[in-house]
């Protein structure tokens, strides 16, 4: 009797943990690989469209690369434009379990930009801000793991400034169009190159060869 009994139990876990297997993982994996064929999709369609000074396709797989790697969650775009970049971030983040605020001054790109991440089906990891981001990003309470300065080039350094006491260590701050050939590394943007590599507390160098995306990362306290 006792033995039909374990028979029965270990019967019924077997039962529970095939429900576990088949029925929840499987669902979840079908919701990202959906996502992944959604998003692909929409960046393909607009391959040769992004035109509002968006970041090349490169530079956008570098970051979604940098905030994958890194298991970033809390992320800041300072200037969405039409959304190109804030597309590559929140699709890593959408696998981080992460969220992106993005900021974005000039109101038909915002609309635009929020079209954008609706129809790549990113909208639900993205809060998307209207607003001058020389105010909010002081603003913003953070903390950010994640932040990518491409708005105006000549507050790079006071952006860079008003974030980091909000950056958690390992947290990385990138910044585009930082151009080592023309003008030295801080050309057009405040010395803003140089203003990072004298940071003690930080690691700087170019994201990759022949990119335009200067990464800092805050190191950890030891
Ligand atoms: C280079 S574009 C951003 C491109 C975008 N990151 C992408 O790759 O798709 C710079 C954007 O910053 C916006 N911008 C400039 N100054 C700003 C400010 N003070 N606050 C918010 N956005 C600003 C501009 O309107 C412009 O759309």
């Amino acid at each position: 009797m006792r033995k039909k009994a374990m028979i029965v139990l270990a019967s019924l876990l077997g039962l529970a943990t095939a429900i576990a297997v088949t029925g929840s993982m499987p669902q979840a994996a079908d919701k990202a690989s959906a996502l992944d064929i959604q998003v692909k999709a929409f960046l393909e369609k607009m391959k040769s469209r992004w035109a509002d000074l968006n970041v090349p396709e490169g530079d956008g797989q570098l970051l979604y690369d940098i905030v994958l790697k890194n298991n970033y969650k809390k992320a800041l775009e300072i200037g969405t434009s039409i959304g190109h970049s804030g597309i590559w971030i929140a699709w890593a983040l959408s696998k981080t379990g992460g969220k992106l605020i993005t900021i974005e001054i000039d109101e038909s790109r915002h609309k635009e930009a929020l079209a954008h991440f609706r129809e790549a089906g990113l909208a639900e990891y993205i809060d998307a801000r209207l607003a001058d981001a020389h105010k909010l990003v002081e603003e913003l309470p953070g903390p950010f793991d994640f932040v990518f300065s491409d708005a105006d080039k000549a507050w790079y350094v006071n952006y860079a400034k008003a974030v980091i006491p909000k950056l958690l260590p390992g947290g990385c701050l990138a910044a585009h169009n930082i151009s080592p050939g023309r003008g030295g590394f801080g050309g057009g943007n405040g010395g803003y190159f140089d203003h990072m590599k004298n940071l003690s507390d930080f690691d700087t160098s170019m994201a990759a060869d022949r990119s335009s995306l200067a990464v800092s990362y805050k190191k950890k306290a030891r």
